[in-house]
């Protein structure tokens, strides 16, 4: 089998974080999700993987290379625009051959990794399998009906009126089958051409399409709030360890990972929380879900809930800063000029909410 990860599209609702990067490379805790999706796979026991690239795909390559380091074997697949996900199954026709694969969002966490689905789909007669999920608001996804034997009656994208609450999750397997499916569809209302409707021409056809339902936590990390959600899952999860400095003035509890050559001065750190490779704590109080990136410096200040990002200094701030995305290369200190007044320069769609 293969895997076929996409991670082209625009992620603007990631802005100001991905206006310089793409959304899949963001890191939840400090790990990016395109990362989690490779070790996702490669754990299913997948190691020849395509991975679909849109304008962010220089960056894709530089972070993600020939995968070697993840022990497995990428080939990029250039999109030049995002016309959908049926799309991007087309224009991987080369790279899939005619071989059963996994197709999963770049932008998708989900708990417990896929190797079970994997196994089942690899052992299976199936034509393909979808993973279902029952979520509150499904009409921000693509929405399956399913009738009394658990069998599918129906696929809709995004629909207006959903006839469940069933959620299509970012992970598809499938066999040759689909190629037949993406060159039979038309573009949808939104001018792309849908995944879901061509796995609707597969029921239609006949072909097996089954459905599994996933109980887990499932997140598409599509909104700053969904980073934080995603964030907290994977923290909970995490085995810890401590790899850097902790000075004997500082309290770090057992849900801590503090990861090499980072410094921890008269702090106190409240799991789950993670400090990445060369960042430096002092005088300062981290608290539960919170994940501050590589070279961040935190001094004389309070955090949690929040993700800080690579580069970024927080510095003397009286009040705690919780429920926070904090982008590349910020500093936020406080200021002794006078005027005593906020002062700010934020990037485009910056969402502030002061005391
Ligand atoms: O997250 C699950 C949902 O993903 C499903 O419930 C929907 O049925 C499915 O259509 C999809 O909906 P989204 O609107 O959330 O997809 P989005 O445009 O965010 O794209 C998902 C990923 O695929 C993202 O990492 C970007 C990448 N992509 C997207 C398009 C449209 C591509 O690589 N190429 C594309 O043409």
């Amino acid at each position: 089998m293969k895997g076929l990860i996409l991670s082209g599209g625009k992620g603007t609702r990631l802005y100001p974080l991905t206006y310089t990067r793409a959304k899949q490379l963001i890191p939840v805790a400090n790990k990016p999700v395109l990362v989690r999706v490779i070790e996702a796979i490669r754990d299913a026991g997948i190691d020849e993987i395509g991975i679909v690239i849109g304008d962010t795909g220089p960056e894709i390559r530089e972070a993600i290379g020939d995968g070697g380091q993840w022990g497995v074997r990428v080939t990029y697949i250039p999109q030049d625009a995002p016309l959908g996900l049926a799309h991007a199954v087309k224009i991987s026709r080369d790279f899939l051959g005619d071989d059963r694969f996994v197709m999963f969002l770049g932008d998708n966490v989900i708990q417990g990794g896929i190797a079970d689905l994997i196994a089942q789909f690899g052992d299976s007669r199936w034509n393909c399998q979808i993973v279902l999920t029952p979520v509150a608001e499904p009409q921000h996804y693509g929405v399956a009906e399913l009738d009394a034997d658990e069998r599918i009656v129906r696929l809709v994208e995004k629909p207006r009126e959903p006839r469940s609450d069933l959620a299509l999750v970012g992970i598809y397997m499938f066999d040759h089958h689909v190629h037949d499916a993406c060159a039979a569809i038309r573009p949808s209302w939104r001018g792309e051409l849908e995944i879901t409707d061509a796995i609707q021409w597969l029921v239609e056809n006949g072909y097996a399409v089954h459905p599994y339902i996933h109980r887990g936590w499932w997140i598409d990390t599509g909104k700053p709030i969904d980073m934080l959600d995603a964030n907290d899952h994977v923290l909970e999860e995490l085995t810890p360890h401590v790899a850097g400095f902790v000075d004997r003035d500082s309290q770090v509890d057992g849900r801590v990972t503090i990861e090499p050559e980072a410094e921890v001065i008269n702090s106190v750190i409240r799991g789950p929380a993670i400090v990445g490779r060369r960042t430096r704590i002092v005088n300062s109080y981290i608290g539960p879900f919170t994940s501050i990136y590589h070279d961040v410096v935190v001094e004389d200040s309070e955090i949690e809930h929040s993700i800080v990002l690579e580069h970024s200094s927080i510095r003397g701030i009286p009040q705690r800063i919780a429920d926070s995305l904090i982008g590349r290369n910020v500093k936020l200190s406080r200021s002794p000029i006078k005027p005593s007044a906020h002062k700010l320069t934020l990037g485009d769609y910056s969402d502030v909410g002061l005391l």
